[in-house]
């Protein structure tokens, strides 16, 4: 039976997740939410539900709702994320929270906590990593053939003018660190994604705020490096401004293991992998010719397909009653993320000292998983 979705925070996004309810067998939209009568009206007529102006009413007057995705924004593009997800479980529904989880990583840490003491799936948009390139190269993996980790280089952000991205004049742009806390969430997740958990980073930033004024260039730039938990290293360039990335285009991630290398290109666009030639003469010596990738190309160049993918995903994840903290892109996942981000910001503060991320939560096993 499709499970019933409603979305709180009927703006763009809010749409988006709508949209994706729509269109998705697992899914019934019966229900949508928004403080600003508008907005909720709006998005009533166009997915024909009803609308509601505040989510406990909802809640109450629509008690068969099991998800609840909240798609609200909030200053660092968060802030507005913990009360109506924290009112959802509070309800005992499942939620699906934009990204970054939260804004504060305090909050963050009770609402995954929450969460898993209402034995209730906790999932984040974390959506950069459900594509056809990211599926692939994690499949290579895990038959053994990129081998242990060497390093990885993750390059992404937007060559984003004043129009699209408003500066000082938006609500969401007020702190020292509205672009780290609001992007960073998807580099970190491809990056723990593909090489596991960070054990320690050092953070250079410069200007991770916004654009201050119109004529600001507005280039935040977060470089951050990166030591994995089983081994390896890691190198995150993260711009938001009006310069132009170059190779890769506005995301790539290449990730170099001991048997191959791949590259992800324009984060759904292409996947690119080199293999040694073990049986090249001139192997290990500066003649040695660097072998041409085998390319594939997947027909995609618009990111917003990420956004059906990962909504899909959470849905089979409770259809198929996955085990509640082992889903993908799971709350504790986006923790992960978010003291990522803390972890650097203690360091730029630090004149860019090594810090350790604080500690996830710990998994809890599930009878399922062992017999
Ligand atoms: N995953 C991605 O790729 C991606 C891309 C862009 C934005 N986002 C995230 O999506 C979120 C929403 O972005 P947006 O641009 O649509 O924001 P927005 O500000 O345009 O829309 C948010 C809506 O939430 C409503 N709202 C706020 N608090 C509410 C509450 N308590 N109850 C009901 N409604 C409430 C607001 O009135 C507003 O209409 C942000 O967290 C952003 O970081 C994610």
């Amino acid at each position: 039976m499709a499970l019933k979705t409603a979305v709180v925070g009927m703006g763009g996004i809010g749409n988006t997740h709508a949209t994706c309810y729509k269109n998705n067998d697992l899914a019934e939209l019966v229900a949508v939410c928004d403080i600003v009568k508008e907005k909720a009206d709006a998005a009533a007529e166009k997915f024909g539900v009803p609308a509601f102006y505040s989510e406990e009413e909802m809640l109450k007057a629509m008690p068969e709702i099991d998800i609840v995705s909240v798609t609200t924004s909030g200053y660092d593009n968060g802030s507005m994320h913990f009360e109506p997800a924290m009112i959802a479980l509070d309800y005992g529904k499942n939620v699906l929270v934009e990204k970054p989880i939260c804004a504060d990583v305090r909050d963050a840490r009770e609402l995954v906590a929450f969460a898993n003491k209402k034995k209730l799936y906790l999932g984040c948009d974390l959506n950069h990593y459900f594509t056809g390139p990211a599926a692939d190269a994690k499949q290579l993996q895990k038959d053994g053939k990129v081998g242990e980790l060497v390093y990885c280089i993750h390059k992404v952000g937007f060559n984003g003018t004043q129009d699209s991205y408003k500066g000082p004049g938006s609500p969401r742009w007020q702190t020292p660190y509205s672009h780290l806390k609001a992007f960073c969430a998807h580099p970190f997740s491809v990056m723990r994604y593909f090489c596991g958990d960070v054990v320690a980073l050092q953070a250079f930033l410069d200007k991770p705020g916004v654009r201050q004024t119109a004529e600001d260039p507005m280039l935040s730039i977060n470089s951050i490096h990166m030591k994995f938990a089983n081994g390896g290293t890691g190198y995150l360039i993260s711009q938001r401004g009006d310069a132009m990335f170059g190779y890769g285009g506005w995301w790539s991630y290449e990730h170099c293991g001991a048997k191959s290398t791949f590259a992800i290109e324009n984060c759904v666009e292409k996947l690119h992998v080199w293999e040694p030639k073990n049986n090249d003469p001139e192997r290990g010596t500066m003649n040695q010719a660097t072998p041409a990738p085998v390319t594939k190309e997947y027909g995609v160049s618009d990111f917003s397909s990420t956004f059906p993918n990962r909504i899909g995903a959470f849905l089979e994840d409770i259809t198929n009653k996955v085990p509640y903290e082992h889903i993908r892109a799971s709350g504790r996942d986006a923790l992960a993320t978010l003291e990522y981000t803390f972890a650097a910001i203690k360091s730029y503060e630090n004149g860019g000292a090594l810090v350790v991320p604080e500690a996830l939560p710990p998994m809890h096993g599930d009878i399922s998983l062992v017999y």
